[in-house]
């Protein structure tokens, strides 16, 4: 790894095994792109990659009259002059002009990488990453730009952010600051996001790019799980296994925009960042907006090596904490077994039985505070219900721990309900706009946490619960998007500050808990996978993936949830049958084969299963303990996609390749049907692997497969539906 600056041609090359990043400072002193993707060796002048011409119609710059912006790669593209594509940012000075020319005053590299002020971002000590902050002026705005770029040692990564500072007398907007611009040489590219919504997230959507716009968004508040701040640039035939990929992850929760753009010219722009509409950010003299980051992995082996780089990035520089690569605890969730109807007598039944299946966690989930017996009460009341929890949170919880089993609970701190003494006597404190109707969502309403006093009061509140009583998890939940978002407490000007200070406060809550419960797990969520970002990873290390736990509809959300999310931040339980979303009946063996791979757990009464069924758990609890270490941490390979066919499969194996456990998938059953095999993936050639006392070399499982006998009747359909397996491959001593 290394960063080079050649001061005679004004270029700087980052590269490490993998990549190459290539930027220089441009004929007019901004900055261009020369060159990004799989390494190249270094050399002092690139400069040839430079356009100098004009054409009809193309704007040069009055003094080299030669360079045009529009014909030429950019880091940052800046509004206004000679690049007509979309612009990364947009400065507004006191003219009302937002035109700008950000050129090239200094730069520093260093080992290491510098946290973002108040937001969530990778981290890396000096051996694990060098970083290239740029340093550029607008004289007439008088504001200077910082743009940030760390390079991975061990990755094909580099993350970028930008800080932007008003270095005048006046006052300067930005009515656009996104955080990243990526200019591509060409348009042969396909654009994967990974779109859905409520109980059906993160469906993988391919689209080819050419001249024109492609993007995604979201305006909720959340990043959604409508559109997630993750896409993929790919190579047509870029597959799982072949070709080249660009991903761009956001580590940001709130409003975004991810967009490719190609040019007249066959370029292709990529830009990401905070959502510029529903986005103004005032910049007072000597003030500063840092952006937050975005992370783009390169890969030129598929995009399963792709997802691996986030994977490995995501559990060693973004998580934190005690659950960096320590494997989950096995939970159980009373939310699907009883709901809100729960008293202490009926959580200790389910915590018992769970007990005696070995399960280490019990999670206590909405319902226990305030006047909260249905979802039109008790939200921002956060106080026990007597008549639920007689001795509150501490005695439940004392009570579990006898048990054996460490105990944890469900809030959901931004939310308000109008029913509730919180509503009643602070009203302002909930987002709504003077003289408007306040629009509901769940019957509930958003807090104002753009307002330090209202995530003060949250804070004290849920801080003297967890600080009386063993608290080992939290489930933070967030059940609605942001609508009249206006704040109370702000001039008018300032209104457009409202959506991304939400954000940096809900940040700023998870932080101080963070700070003071460093032990705690949290797992973040939003009706499931509304929130279900890179940003969020950082504070709490697991997300519930869905509120749809039936078996089958989770094989596809926690298969595109992979693409750009680890297996240790995917939570996923075992619930009762027929499934409470979809109806459907799946056996218990085939619920656990998709949830192992997740962060495992059980939403259901265990008094309620048959004994067989019970036994069975008992089992699934032991296999998980023995085996989750791998599960969550090891390299995982998507190997088959639901969403090609009626099969999925997928495999996880360890570091050294000697041990592997892959799951297979068969959604429907299919007459006249020989058997099939499965190709494995990432195992060594030439180990031999011991499956069900049978040997095979490495290669053999690779290129032949493991013959998928539970599918075949002698040739006749078997006459079942989901039929699954988990297996385990050891390497032979
Ligand atoms: C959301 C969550 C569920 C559950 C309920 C409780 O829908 O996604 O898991 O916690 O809220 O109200």
């Amino acid at each position: 790894m290394n960063i080079i600056w050649h001061e005679k041609t004004k270029q700087f090359h980052l590269f490490n095994d993998e990549i190459s990043y290539i930027i220089a400072v441009n004929p007019v002193g901004e900055l261009g792109n020369l060159y990004y993707g799989k390494r190249i060796n270094d050399k002092e002048d690139m400069s040839y990659v430079v356009n100098r011409f004009g054409l009809a119609q193309v704007a040069v710059d009055a003094d080299t009259e030669t360079y045009s912006m529009e014909l030429n790669r950019q880091e940052y593209p800046s509004f206004g002059t000679t690049d007509f594509g979309t612009s990364a940012f947009e400065v507004e000075i006191s003219n009302g002009s937002k035109v700008s020319s950000f050129v090239y005053k200094d730069h520093k590299i260093y080992k290491g990488k510098q946290p973002l002020e108040g937001l969530p971002a990778t981290y890396a000590d000096d051996s694990e990453a060098m970083t290239l902050e740029i340093y550029l002026e607008d004289v007439v705005a008088k504001t200077t730009l910082a743009l940030s770029y760390t390079l991975f040692n061990r990755y094909p990564v580099v993350t970028r952010h930008a800080k932007f500072t008003n270095i005048g007398p006046s006052k300067v907007k930005l009515t656009k600051a996104l955080s990243a611009c990526l200019d591509l040489p060409d348009q042969n590219y396909q654009w994967m996001q990974f779109s859905g919504a409520w109980a059906r997230e993160r469906t993988p959507i391919v689209k080819n790019l050419g001249p024109g716009s492609v993007s995604i968004e979201s305006k909720r508040g959340i990043s959604s799980a409508n559109q997630n701040p993750f896409v993929i640039v790919k190579r047509p035939n870029t597959d799982d296994f072949i070709g080249e990929a660009i991903g761009f992850s956001f580590v940001y929760s709130g409003n975004f925009l991810a967009q490719a753009e190609g040019d007249t010219f066959g370029r292709m722009r990529v830009l990401m960042g905070i959502n510029p509409d529903r986005f103004t950010w005032i910049l007072e003299k000597g003030q500063s907006f840092e952006t937050p980051e975005v992370v783009i992995a390169y890969s030129d082996s598929g995009l399963n090596y792709l997802s691996q780089t986030y994977h490995s990035l995501y559990n060693n520089n973004l998580v934190r904490g005690k659950w960096k690569n320590t494997p989950r605890p096995i939970l159980i969730n009373n939310w699907e077994a009883t709901f809100m109807d729960f008293d202490e007598e009926k959580i200790l039944k389910i915590a018992s039985k769970a007990k005696e299946a070995g399960i280490e966690l019990f999670v206590l989930d909405d319902g226990w505070f305030g006047d909260r017996d249905d979802d039109f009460a008790g939200l921002g009341d956060w106080v026990e219900n007597p008549k639920k929890l007689p001795q509150g949170i501490p005695g439940l919880a004392r009570k579990i721990e006898s048990l054996g089993m460490k105990f944890g609970f469900w809030i959901e701190p931004e939310m308000v309900n109008p029913d509730s003494n919180l509503y009643r006597k602070h009203p302002e404190w909930a987002l709504s706009t003077p003289g408007r109707k306040a629009s509901l969502g769940r019957h509930q309403m958003v807090l104002d946490y753009s307002r330090p006093e209202v995530v003060d009061y949250i804070y004290g509140m849920l801080h003297k619960i967890i600080s009386n009583a063993p608290i080992s998890y939290i489930k933070w939940d967030m059940n609605r998007s942001l609508t009249e978002v206006y704040s109370a407490d702000i001039p008018a000007e300032q209104q457009g500050m409202v959506y991304h200070r939400y954000v940096m406060g809900v940040y700023s809550l998870y932080e101080r808990l963070r700070n003071d419960f460093p032990d705690i797990l949290f797992e973040s969520c939003s009706s499931g996978g509304n929130r279900f970002d890179a940003g969020m990873l950082y504070y709490a290390p697991q997300a519930w993936c869905s509120d749809n736990t039936d078996a089958i509809d989770r094989i596809r959300i926690q298969y595109g949830t992979s693409y750009g999310y680890p297996v240790s931040s995917i939570g996923a339980h075992v619930s009762a049958v027929p499934n409470q979303q979809t109806g459907r009946t799946t056996s218990i063996e085939t619920r656990a084969n998709v949830a192992y791979f997740g962060t495992f757990g059980y939403e259901l009464d265990l008094n309620h299963v048959s004994h067989e069924e019970f036994e069975l758990v008992k089992s699934q609890v032991q296999f998980m303990k023995e085996y989750r270490q791998l599960f969550q941490f090891g390299t995982f390979y998507r190997l088959r996609s639901p969403f090609e066919a009626d099969q999925a499969a997928w495999i996880v194996v360890s570091e050294d390749k000697e041990k592997a456990i892959f799951g297979f998938y068969c959604m429907r059953s299919n007459v006249t049907m020989l058997p099939g095999f499965l190709k494995l993936d990432g195992l060594s050639a030439d180990k031999v692997y011991v499956l069900n006392d049978e040997e095979y070399f490495g290669d053999e499982l690779m290129n032949l497969g493991v013959t998928l006998t539970k599918l075949s009747n002698n040739g006749l359909s078997t006459g079942q539906d989901f039929i699954s397996y988990v297996e385990v491959l050891e390497a032979k001593k």
